[in-house]
């Protein structure tokens, strides 16, 4: 925080956005019509669960799934759904930051479906991974859906990517949710929506810096901005202050100078071309084995493996 809001131009991380606040208000934006993103993946996991299937158990065998910021786990459902059906030995292990999301999950799945093997864990990606890495000896598919990669710039993207790459093991999967590039006004109203809801998601984080921080934000004096540059691909959000003013953070022991009109860069949403999810699987030491897309090609739910001897 202090970094961010120090310099020039003033940033906060959008990783901060997910307090159990934040995760509530993540769920409307997944239900809203101009948030397209969540439907694209429900189509594809709806209509190509027996392929995606069939790619993560290619020898027929059984598999652990391991979610990467699962949130409420609506699409997983989908797939857990038809690979029980089809009698598939899998366990799934949802990881994420808020631990009121899990225990949703957790409720949820339970009641759903009451034989799936879960083990729900709390806490930093990187750091459960290497504890489960040599925990039951077969497969692991890792999930990473929802485009959360798009929250990542470009050099965090490889690091996160090779970072994953270092504790899998040789046979494992990754299978990673990309949002694809398209008609940028269908881009910008899924980040400036109507009721208003992504903005609450961003104001939030003020909210968030007065509980926990001491801050003294008036959200009110904040609007939200989304754009999105087509050249480079990417959606941005900002807080931009209404006037100018002066606002103090306890806990930093410090004040904050906007003057009127300043932005504070929230958040970057990566939309992929092809080519970029090409470049960012080899860079980071995997091979794609296949490509799922919706119907309209505006979405892609990318499989990979690793290449083994590069770690
Ligand atoms: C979680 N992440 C992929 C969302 C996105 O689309 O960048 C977060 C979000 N921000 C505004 N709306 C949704």
């Amino acid at each position: 925080m202090l970094a961010g809001l120090s310099a020039t131009p003033k940033s906060l991380s959008s990783k901060y956005f997910y307090d159990d606040e934040g995760s509530r208000l993540f769920q409307r934006i997944m239900k809203l019509p101009e948030y397209y993103l969540t439907g694209c993946e429900n189509e594809i996991f709806a209509e190509q669960a027996d392929d995606i299937y069939r790619s993560f158990a290619n020898d027929g065998g059984g598999f652990d799934l391991i979610e990467l910021g699962a949130g409420d786990g609506t699409k997983t459902a989908v797939l857990i759904d038809h690979f029980l059906k089809r009698h598939a030995d899998i366990s799934y292990s949802p990881i994420d930051i808020s631990q009121e999301a899990l225990d949703e999950l957790t409720a949820k799945f339970k009641a759903e479906f009451p034989s799936l093997k879960m083990n729900a864990l709390n806490g930093d990606y990187f750091k459960i991974l290497d504890s489960l890495r040599y925990v039951g000896g077969r497969r692991k598919v890792l999930l990473f859906l929802g485009s959360n990669i798009g929250n990542f710039n470009r050099e965090q993207s490889v690091d996160f990517f090779r970072q994953l790459r270092a504790v899998m093991n040789d046979n494992d999967l990754l299978f990673v949710g990309f949002d694809l590039q398209k008609d940028p006004h269908v881009i910008v109203a899924a980040y400036d929506d109507l009721q208003g809801v992504t903005a609450k998601f961003n104001l939030n984080l003020l909210t968030r810096i007065n509980r926990e921080l001491g801050g003294h934000f008036d959200p009110e004096k904040f609007i939200h901005y989304a754009n999105y540059r087509p050249i480079e691909g990417s959606a941005r959000s900002f807080l931009i202050s209404r006037e100018e003013q002066t606002v103090r953070i306890d806990a930093l022991s410090r004040e904050f100078h906007f003057a009127q009109w300043e932005p504070i860069f929230m958040e970057i949403s990566q939309k992929y071309s092809l080519s970029f999810i090409a470049w960012l699987a080899e860079e980071s030491g995997f091979s794609i084995d296949q490509n799922f897309f919706d119907g309209r090609r505006y979405y892609c739910d990318s499989l990979w493996s690793v290449n083994s001897g590069r770690r």
